[in-house]
């Protein structure tokens, strides 16, 4: 059966991983960024490794780059069985030095996001839930979403506020064939973490194909089986 995925964030990281494995594991792909260069680079390096794929440059803090998103994945592929909501951003700093557009804008990017392409999403992944009973949402949280961080107080609430928007759409859609998963990780080694490679080398990090494994993983189990949430960790910390 034909499958379709559209991927945020796919121009890098674990984003990219996902839009990767789900391509090669036979789903066309819509992968949307922020900086059309890069994406244009990352798609034409998946269409290398014979993978069909959309690209739409899109800036996730606005709503109508949002629609447009949806509704170019529509255009082009007529149906959509898994939703990535990974476009993501962190910005670091104590709450009390931290400038209001700076909160606004990882709520926007991280949590508002996640809602807006979710509902302009959801009339697609019914309809491919009514046919398997086995569509996607899967949403990029954070272990910070678990435990609150520290200097990433706003970047760790909007991962709470995803962690709680996946029941939230659990409890509304599952029943429909739509399942939801939140996915939790600790460091993974991406251009997000370059901050403190210092302290912990990329290669201990979690790898950003461990977390496309995870979407894997949660694709494979049958209908019947509900994944809400996958923590990933790296040795000597604790789960939450
Ligand atoms: N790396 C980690 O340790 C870690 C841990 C837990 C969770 N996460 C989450 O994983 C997700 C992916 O991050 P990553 O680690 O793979 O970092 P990354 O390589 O920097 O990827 C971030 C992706 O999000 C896109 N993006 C950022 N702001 C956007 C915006 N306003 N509109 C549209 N796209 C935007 C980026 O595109 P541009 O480059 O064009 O902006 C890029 O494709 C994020 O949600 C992040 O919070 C990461």
């Amino acid at each position: 059966m034909e499958r379709a995925a559209l991927v945020t964030g796919g121009s890098s990281g674990i984003g990219l991983a996902i839009a990767r494995a789900l391509g090669h594991d036979g789903y066309r792909l819509t992968v949307a960024a922020r900086r059309p260069d890069k994406l244009e680079v990352a798609a034409q390096g998946l269409r290398d490794e014979g993978l069909d794929v959309l690209s739409v440059a899109a800036n996730m803090a606005r709503e109508e780059d949002i629609k447009k998103v949806a509704e170019a994945h529509r255009e082009r592929f007529g149906r959509l069985d898994v939703l990535v909501n990974n476009a993501g951003i962190g910005i670091g700093g104590p709450v009390a030095e931290t400038e209001t557009k700076r909160l606004d804008l990882q709520l926007d990017v991280n949590l508002r996001a996640v809602y807006l392409l979710a509902r302009e999403c959801i009339p697609m992944l019914k309809d491919a839930g009514a046919q398997h009973g086995k569509a996607l949402i899967a949403n990029m949280a954070s272990i910070t979403g678990k435990r609150g961080q520290g200097w990433l107080a706003a970047y760790s609430a909007t991962k709470f506020g995803v962690v709680g928007l996946s029941q939230a759409l659990h409890m509304e859609l599952s029943t429909d064939g739509i399942q939801v998963t939140a996915l939790c990780p600790g460091f993974v080694a991406t251009a997000m973490t370059d901050w403190i490679e210092g302290q912990v080398p990329k290669g201990e990090m979690i790898q950003p194909e461990d977390v496309a494994e995870a979407v894997r993983f949660v694709l494979r189990t049958s209908r019947h089986c509900v994944v809400p949430e996958i923590q990933l960790i790296r040795p000597g910390e604790s789960e939450v």
